[in-house]
């Protein structure tokens, strides 16, 4: 073939497309339920709302944005992620005025120009949620329960929630003080880049890849044993409002989030078969996200779940599909019957015609290898009844060669054995 699709993207083909709706309808039907609307921002951005959002020195901004210039010479940028552009939204059209809280969700592709590999893609879709208002810890915990139901919902057993707390301004100085008091002796062992990242944003040498950072980022003291009073408070109710639902989950101090705006809780879900790396979503809070993009001082949290890899740990269901109807003609006086007939069914169910002056028996067994449960006859004998508003109808589903299940039905009572038929099928 000439043309592939581009590197680290997919199609998602018909075969695949029921199980993608099977989990959109999920999310829509939780989402509604936990009292979430739908947001749907552009896929492109100016490049600035990231830079300052997700941070300079995040591997996302530094290596992985689709950043162009427009015929204008305004930077713009493929959304790698969702909270920012539905912040923003947030904030240019006042969408929290007259309410405590505004609880927004959203499915679509997202970007990041990573190396392909298993779970990783360049264009992925992400669904998440934002409730953006409240500083309380009762909206993490509805937060991190919207995640594990909607991930139940959608069949998966065996999830594992991880929670930590990164602090906030109050307390991010003494830990990133004490990284860099940690790491200042070890500064050569350090690659290129988190040399670097010791200077301008210490936390990031936690995100490193390479295998000598991975090693000396253990030693790094965690977030959550610097925090302040008032964190320690906010992950204290966070587990007890966990833990009062039943909701299995760890504290893994480890856990950090290659994202710059959290503050306080950051949690991710993972599953067994996909490994450590993969996680199924994460999230977090964002305090000062509304004010750093120039809105009012505005809390919030939220989360989001990659749905490449929730649907790799799903089986996939067989395509749903309505009863079919076969119109078999075998003239041009049938035909134009039969066109009139489609149009008409297919108010109500499936139906394809199956014309032109071929072979009867031919005709029979293409109808019945859609699948059609029913024929409408309109051969030569057929047509004078059939302009008359009688049809006659086939059943198909013992095969094509029970003769005997031929009968003449008017037209209406056929159009409502079929709305019967589609009901009882649901
Ligand atoms: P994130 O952890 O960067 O968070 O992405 C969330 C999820 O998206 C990941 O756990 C993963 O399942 C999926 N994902 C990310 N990158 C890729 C990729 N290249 N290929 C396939 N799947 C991927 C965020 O995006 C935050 N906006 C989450 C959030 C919402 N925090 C607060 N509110």
């Amino acid at each position: 073939v000439t043309y592939k699709a581009p590197k680290g993207t997919h199609d998602i083909l018909p075969d695949e497309s029921a199980a993608w709706q099977r989990l959109e309808r999920t999310v829509r039907s939780v989402m509604d339920r936990f009292g979430y609307d739908e947001i749907r921002t552009p896929l492109f951005e100016e490049t600035t709302l990231f830079t300052r959002s997700v941070g300079e020195t995040s591997d996302i901004v530094k290596k992985e944005m689709y950043t162009f210039t427009d015929k204008k010479g305004r930077s713009l940028t493929l959304r790698p992620e969702g909270t920012a552009p539905v912040v923003r939204a947030f904030v240019e059209h006042h969408l929290g005025r007259g309410r405590d809280l505004t609880k927004l969700y959203y499915v679509g592709p997202m970007f990041r120009y990573e190396r392909p590999q298993a779970g990783r893609f360049r264009q992925f879709h992400q669904f998440g949620a934002e409730a953006i208002g409240s500083a309380d810890p009762a909206v993490d915990v509805d937060v991190i329960l919207l995640f594990t139901r909607i991930l139940e919902e959608a069949g998966i057993a065996g999830l594992s929630v991880a929670l930590n707390s990164v602090g906030d301004a109050a307390c991010r100085p003494r830990h990133v003080a004490a990284i860099r008091e940690a790491l200042a002796p070890r500064r050569d062992a350090l690659c290129p880049d988190c040399q670097e990242r010791l200077e301008r944003n210490p936390l990031r040498i936690l995100d490193c890849k390479v295998p000598s950072c991975r090693e000396l980022a253990e030693a790094i003291p965690s977030a959550i044993d610097f925090l302040c009073d008032a964190c320690r408070a906010h992950e204290a109710a966070v587990e007890a409002g966990l833990a009062a639902v039943g909701v299995p989950f760890r504290i893994d101090k480890s856990l950090v989030r290659g994202i710059d705006y959290y503050t306080r809780t950051a949690f991710e879900i993972h599953h067994g078969a996909l490994g450590a790396q993969n996680a199924l979503g994460g999230g977090g809070r964002y305090d000062g996200l509304a004010a750093e993009l120039g809105g009012p001082p505005t809390p919030g949290i939220g989360f989001a779940a990659g749905m490449e890899r929730i649907l790799s740990v799903l089986d996939k269901p067989a395509t749903p599909r309505l009863p079919m109807v076969a119109i078999l003609s075998h003239d041009a006086e049938g035909e134009a019957v039969a066109r009139r007939l489609l149009y008409k069914i297919r108010t109500v169910t499936r139906a394809e015609h199956f014309g032109g002056e071929g072979n009867i028996t031919k005709k029979f067994r293409k109808a019945n290898d859609t699948g059609a449960r029913l024929a409408v006859i309109l051969f030569k004998d057929e047509i004078e009844d059939a302009r008359k508003g009688v049809l006659t109808v086939k059943d198909l589903s013992g095969g094509v060669q029970e003769q005997e299940k031929q009968r003449k039905r008017s037209e209406e009572e056929f159009m409502t054995d079929l709305r019967d038929l589609v009901k009882r099928e649901g």
